[in-house]
Order: structure tokens, then sequence, then C-alpha cells
């Protein structure tokens, strides 16, 4: 089954093939990062204006690439939610239309279980049952995965979630949007002994966690210290040693906790390094595997949608005919399709390119 799959809830648009017998088609990915920079963060409006503009043609090049026409098509899939609700409906109302114009089927993908599913598009990626960890820009939740769409929420952060922390740091020191590659480059040159801020909710049993708290001690730090570069480089390690220690005593206490065999982390956080490495490390202590995501599929792209709606596409789940998005979407409303298809080729091609389409 060959499955079309559109990711427009933010700032990127995505469009990948995803082919159940030889894996990844085709990729597309277009950051719309230059239209929202010197707003500081994403304005939904904009969003919407540029996926629009960007997915028709994004659409026919991926279908070049993999030369398909688009009648080879059997589903097309589409992030239905969480997300930016205008941004949404553009690659909803186009995934529909589409489909119902080759008369294939349709299907809503909730966004982070395309999260869940991208480590299987590199070599490592594992199987259920095992401990996720999805951290992206709204959300931090560690969740218990028994099988795709069997999600028990065991943790999440009561308040920002771990990539709106990075960003609003970004912001207070004065760096560019999106703000976690920027903090983590900095922190990169940073002494890790000069500030050390709190493990929030680490001190108390539970699995929670909260990153509020330590924006007041980034920008108390920033007020007292003189302003420099070292300055900001020492604040932003002191703030991501703070974030990594906090999801690596909560990863090894659900670890402990639940006695998964595994750890999925996933999500645009789950680009940074010092994340990786720690996690990689608290894993080899507790004889636990521990999957990342190939870099360019922890952040959002059309891939992991196209794999998620090959797992449910292809057990025979599609939307109705009623049309709707949904920007705020518990994961936990999802059910796990009704045969478990397993697609025989998982793992990224080497062939499919990597465009970056301008
Ligand atoms: O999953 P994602 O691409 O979009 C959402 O679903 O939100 O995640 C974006 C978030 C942003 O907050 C961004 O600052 C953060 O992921 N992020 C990072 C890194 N790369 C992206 N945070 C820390 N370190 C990174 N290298
Ligand atoms: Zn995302």
């Amino acid at each position: 089954m060959r499955v079309l799959g559109i990711e427009t809830s933010c700032d990127e648009t995505g469009v990948a093939i995803f082919d159940g017998e030889h894996g990844l088609l085709a990729d597309h990915l277009y950051s719309q990062v230059d239209s929202h920079q010197r707003y500081g963060g994403v304005v939904p409006e904009i969003a919407s204006r540029d996926h629009v503009r960007k997915l028709a043609p994004m659409v026919s090049a991926a279908l070049a690439e993999a030369q398909m026409k688009p009648g080879d098509l059997d589903g097309v899939a589409y992030t239905a939610g969480p997300g930016l609700a205008g941004a949404l409906l553009v690659g909803a109302g186009f995934a529909r239309g589409l489909a119902a114009g080759l008369a294939i089927p349709a299907l809503g993908i909730h966004h982070m279980e395309g999260h869940l599913v991208a480590p299987l598009l590199g070599p490592g990626g594992v199987e259920p049952p095992f401990l996720a960890l999805l951290v992206s820009g709204g959300h931090t939740l560690l969740v218990a995965v028994e099988r795709i769409g069997g999600y028990d929420i065991i943790g999440e952060s009561l308040d920002d979630a771990a990539g709106e922390a990075f960003d609003k740091v970004a912001k207070m020191l004065g760096l560019g949007y999106p703000g976690g590659p920027a903090v983590e480059k900095l922190a990169a040159g940073g002494d890790p002994g000069r500030f050390r801020f709190p493990r929030p909710m680490t001190d108390r049993p539970g699995l929670d966690m909260s990153f509020s708290g330590l924006k007041t001690h980034v920008m108390n730090a920033i007020g007292a210290a003189p302003s420099d570069p070292q300055t900001a480089a020492d604040i932003a390690r002191a703030f991501s040693d703070a974030v990594v220690d906090t999801f690596a005593i909560k990863c090894r206490r659900a670890l402990r906790a639940t006695r998964l065999p595994a750890l999925v982390v996933a999500g645009g956080v789950s680009a940074n390094q010092a994340l990786r490495a720690r996690l990689h490390a608290i894993g080899e202590e507790l004889g636990v595997q521990v999957a990342f995501p190939p870099l360019r599929y922890a952040t959002d792209n059309g891939a992991m949608i196209a794999l998620a709606g090959h797992m449910r596409l292809a057990a025979g789940e599609r939307d109705g005919a009623a049309f709707a998005v949904h920007p705020r979407w518990l994961l936990t409303a999802l059910r796990p399709p009704a045969l478990a298809v397993r697609p025989a080729r998982v793992s990224h091609t080497p062939g499919a390119a990597q465009a970056k389409t301008p």
C-alpha cells in the first residue's frame, strides 16, 4: 500500500510517500522559519497561507520523485491535530479533496502518534511495548506504549512543554526562533559549573514535570550577571543541564516503575544531542534499549505521518464522511488499529531523496 502523508500542524510543510513494501519513496520538507523569524514565533495566519502556497507543488514533486502518478496512491494520511486550527485545515482540506477525487481512503493522524513512530524510519527503531518520552513544542509526555494506539500517559508537564521552555529561554537570551537549536549551540560552549538551576519536581515521587519555573531562574541569572557572550553561554548550559537532568531522572524512574524493555524518545526536543547522550547512558545503566528518530525525523516532517497513516490505513481504518480537525486532541483518545499491519520495510530507504524544497 502506498500512502501519501501530509503534515501541516505548525510551521513545517511535510509531504512524503510511504510504501509498505519498499519504505519511504519520497520525502519533502519546507520550513517556514524565515517567514516567522522576524515575529519571534509562529504567526498562525502566515503559517496557513504558506501551507496553501506550498502543499500542491510539494505533492507534485513528491509524486515525481517516487515516479508515481496520483492514481498510483492507495491512501492519503494527514495530521488532523493537535496543532494550529487554520494550518491543520489546509492539510486536511487538501488531503480529503485529493482522496475523494482519487476515490481512495483518507485518514486523519494524531501528530504525536506520528512522532512516536518516527524512530522506525531509522535503523534503530523499536517495536512496542516501550516507554515513550515525547518532547515537542506543545507536549511533554511520558507514555507507556503497550502497542500502536494503546497509550497510557504516566507523566506530563504541568505547565510549559520542554520545547516551549527552550524557545522562551532563547528569547530571553536574545537568540532567534526556533530557540531549541540555538540554545543547544550556545550551551555547548558554556561552563557547567558557573550556574546551577533546580531540577523541578524531582525531589518528590511521581512522573509529572514542570518547566515554567526554570524561566524565572534564567531571568534572575541574566539580571544578576554581567551581560557578555560567555555569561549567556553559561546560562544556556545551566538551563540545558537542568532540563536534561530532569528528563534523565523521570525516565529512569518511569523505566523502573513500569519495567518496560525500551525507551523511545521523539519530538523536536529529541534532536538535542545532550539529551540523546544522557538518555543513552541511562539505557546502558538499566539495560534498556533507547531509540531516537534519525535527526531529520525528530522535528516535524511528512514521513512520520505517512508511516503512521500506513499502519492504520493498511489495517482498514479510514475517515468517515464528516470533515473535522482537532486542534486539541488527547493521545489517549486513540484506539489501536483493528489489525496490527506491519509494513515489510520501515527504515528509511537510502535511495529516497532528502529534498529540502525551497
Ligand atoms: O516536534 P516539533 O518539531 O514541533 C512541535 O510539534 O511542536 O518540536 C519543535 C520544538 C521547538 O520548541 C524547538 O525549539 C524544539 O522542538 N527543538 C529543540 C531542538 N530542536 C528543536 N529543543 C532542544 N534542542 C534542539 N536541538
Ligand atoms: Zn511535532
